[in-house]
């Protein structure tokens, strides 16, 4: 499985955000980044929490009640560097958030710099990685636009229920108030998960393939119990149960990211000798 065309490529940070609250973007950032590391021997990944919930920092199994220091201390202090709060699971390190970060955040909107503190800290651990991949809160909130400042690129996952697609309007003009700041930020893509054999999943997934076309990753997430029960094993479905349909389906879906990803690097080379 092992590919070395990634190993000298930049860092890419990738944000997986949207404002809609259950929409698989925790599930995602897990899956995303553990997929990565199972997918090519020379990766190394840093899974960043960004969300007071701690959910990924809980399915990483990290005991959070207990944790001393999180990113919230990261942001905020100046004495806190992010090596000394990572766990580290061989390649793939986490950056574990706890419920403090909620607090943290109300200081950091008192800083005029303080939705840049989280890219000054990725800044200074990029090189050391080639991917960061961030998973933010369901809300409109200084740490989901620190996220959005920080990042490369973004990945939506949207679920296949009525309001995805009125929620996600919104969020799109969220990315384009931060691209004036962050102009290097791209749509990587927008992700359906939660699909299901109905009317409404169908309507859905047509509104989608219309409104992002070739932004529309072609992967799919179905809903799956196994992808429910997972975290509570606090696993990567990819270990929880190898086989099941939330297995292929991510598994597929980190594939296609990093072909897209090499697609564009490649874009970009050719691009940058023909100048
Ligand atoms: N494809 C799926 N099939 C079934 N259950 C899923 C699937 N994806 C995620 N889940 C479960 O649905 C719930 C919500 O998923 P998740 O936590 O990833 O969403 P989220 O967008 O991060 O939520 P929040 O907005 O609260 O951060 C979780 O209990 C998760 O285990
Ligand atoms: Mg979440």
């Amino acid at each position: 499985m092992g590919d070395s065309s990634l190993k000298n490529d930049n860092c890419r940070i990738v944000s997986i955000c949207n404002m809609k609250g259950g929409t698989g973007k925790t599930t995602t950032a897990v899956n995303l980044s553990t997929g990565l590391i199972l997918l090519d021997k020379n990766v190394n990944v840093l899974a960043v929490d960004l969300d007071p919930q701690s959910n990924l920092s809980i399915t990483f199994g990290i005991d959070v009640i207990n944790l001393k220091q999180s990113m919230g201390d990261v942001l905020m202090n100046e004495g806190t560097r992010l090596h000394d709060i990572l766990y580290r699971l061989k390649r793939l390190h986490i950056a574990p958030a706890t419920m403090d970060l909620a607090m943290k955040q109300r200081q950091l909107q008192a800083l005029p710099d303080g939705a840049f503190h989280l890219n000054d800290r990725l800044q200074q651990v990029r090189d050391e990685y080639n991917y960061i991949i961030i998973d933010t809160p369901p809300q409109s909130t200084l740490l989901l636009d620190s996220a959005l400042y920080a990042s490369d690129e973004i990945i939506i996952p949207i679920d296949v229920g009525y309001y995805s697609m009125v929620g996600i309007r919104e969020f799109l003009s969220i990315f384009e108030r931060i691209r004036k700041r962050n102009p290097k930020l791209q749509l990587s893509g927008v992700l359906i998960t939660f699909v299901e054999q109905t009317v409404l999943a169908r309507d859905v997934m047509e509104a989608a393939k219309r409104q992002f076309g070739d932004s529309l990753f072609r992967s799919v997430i179905h809903k799956n119990v196994r992808l429910a029960e997972a975290p509570s094993a606090h696993k990567p479905i990819y270990l929880y149960d190898s086989k099941c349909t939330g297995s292929q389906d991510y598994i597929g879906f980190c594939r296609e990211f990093l072909a897209r990803n090499r697609a564009k690097t490649q874009a970009q080379r050719t691009a940058e000798e023909t100048t």
